[in-house]
């Protein structure tokens, strides 16, 4: 079951009663997914085709926000997105997004309405692969240049946050690659440096003091 809110920015998050815990900072959704994931990922790569991988599909803000950069830049962008709770339709077609981001409402629906399990090209610039799948299970089967690590918090689901599980995603990403995410935990920051990542704490989102990303390449200088 969840509950729908509106954050600092106007924009909705969603709360879920499963983990207890919103989806978004209430400091403002669309805010945030644009500094962490865009702004502090997907913009740092200047490839014209790129692989994103995201952990947490929820309510297709990441996706939304990727598909409108995706056909600002003119960049090819392969999104792979496994959650193994996908939102209820009724709930995202209640999400304010396209109004706050002057989007067609039936664009942003469309990415909840496509099947699951199976790519789908959804526009020359994006082609979407959202898989039904806990992060947990989930061998990672090419090869990325961004993650987008949106899970529940570090205290809600440690076990999404481990050295393991970010060593799996560090072995599946391409030579030049960046994981952004909220959280700037020491364990995080440990797990990922474990993992064999350059970790960066950066300013996060709407004031708050930190994010973190990591960096595959050593080259890759921010
Ligand atoms: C913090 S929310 C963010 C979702 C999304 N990126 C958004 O902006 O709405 C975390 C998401 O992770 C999903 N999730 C929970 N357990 C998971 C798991 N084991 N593997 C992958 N995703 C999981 C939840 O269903 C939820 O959609």
């Amino acid at each position: 079951m969840h509950t729908l809110l509106v954050t600092a920015d106007g924009s909705h998050t969603v709360r879920s009663h499963q983990f207890n815990e919103c989806y978004h900072s209430e400091r403002g959704a669309v805010m945030e997914s644009q500094h962490v994931f865009i702004e502090a990922g997907l913009r740092q790569l200047k490839k014209s085709r790129l692989a994103v991988f995201e952990v947490g599909f929820g309510t297709g803000l990441n996706a939304l926000l990727t598909m409108l950069e995706a056909e600002k830049t003119n960049q090819h962008v392969y999104f792979e997105s496994v959650d193994p709770y996908p939102l209820d339709l009724a709930t995202a077609a209640a999400l304010n997004y396209p109004d706050i981001l002057g989007v067609d409402r039936h664009r942003f629906m469309e990415l909840h309405q496509h099947e699951w399990n199976t790519p789908v090209v959804v526009t020359p610039h994006f082609t979407l692969y959202k898989v039904k799948r806990s992060l947990l299970d989930y061998s990672l089967q090419r090869s990325f240049d961004v993650v987008y690590f949106d899970a529940f918090s570090p205290e809600t689901q440690p076990e999404l946050w481990t050295a393991e599980v970010f060593s799996r995603i560090y072995s599946s990403l391409s030579s030049s690659s960046l994981l952004t995410t909220y959280s700037s935990k020491g364990i995080v920051k440990q797990n990922l440096r474990a993992a064999g990542f350059t970790v960066q704490r950066l300013a996060g989102a709407g004031g708050k003091r930190h994010m973190l990303r990591g960096a595959k390449n050593e080259e890759l200088h921010f």
